[in-house]
């Protein structure tokens, strides 16, 4: 493959999930935030909290699947709780490795996996994320917790989640082309 093949499959890949975010605009969750507001506000936490480029890429990207499943009448409410990690990063998956897709993933379970280690955590949830833990299987058994735990990725998805359910109160945030380079860093070789 030569070099201008991997730079215009990385060009257009960078495009497509530009049109990805900007559609993100449009959908909301229960809280009313815009899935984009939501990912950059995850997105800016881990900037700041000097994660990896693959943490950054999975937390500007870890409810992407809520833009997949949009518009699609059979993956809306319950539906779309349950299936929106697994949608959202099979569909990033022809992109990046794991690094970034298994947080992604991992997202929905390392909430169920907080919610029952960590009661702190689950009193701190509100009406509309506690009723989502529902809808994705509630808490986890003592066998689910012992599988979730020895998961490769396990740090990252706990990491990816902690920024997920930081509550944000409104405020300037920097816009998705200030990511695109490190989006671009954590790509595969197309
Ligand atoms: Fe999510
Ligand atoms: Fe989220």
């Amino acid at each position: 493959m030569s070099m201008d093949t991997v730079v215009s499959g990385q060009y257009s890949a960078l495009q497509v999930l530009r049109v990805a975010m900007e559609g993100c605009a449009t959908v909301r969750l229960s809280d009313g935030v815009s899935v984009l507001q939501h990912s950059l506000w995850a997105a800016h936490q881990a900037l700041s909290a000097n994660c990896s480029g693959a943490i950054i890429v999975a937390a500007l990207f870890h409810d992407i699947g809520h833009f997949v499943c949009a518009g699609d009448p059979e993956l809306a409410g319950y539906h779309r709780d349950r299936e929106h990690a697994a949608l959202g990063a099979a569909w990033l998956g022809r992109w990046f490795g794991p690094s970034v897709c298994a947080p992604v993933a991992m997202h929905v379970d390392a909430k169920r996996y907080l919610a029952t280690v960590d009661e702190s955590y689950r009193l701190q949830l509100g009406a509309g994320s506690l009723q989502s833990l529902e809808n994705q299987g509630g808490l986890m058994s003592g066998a689910e917790l012992r599988a979730f735990r020895v998961l490769e990725h396990f740090d990252g998805a706990l990491a990816v989640r902690r920024f997920d359910d930081a509550p944000y109160h409104g405020g300037a945030l920097a816009p998705y082309a200030c990511y695109e380079r490190v989006v671009a860093a954590s790509m595969m070789a197309i």
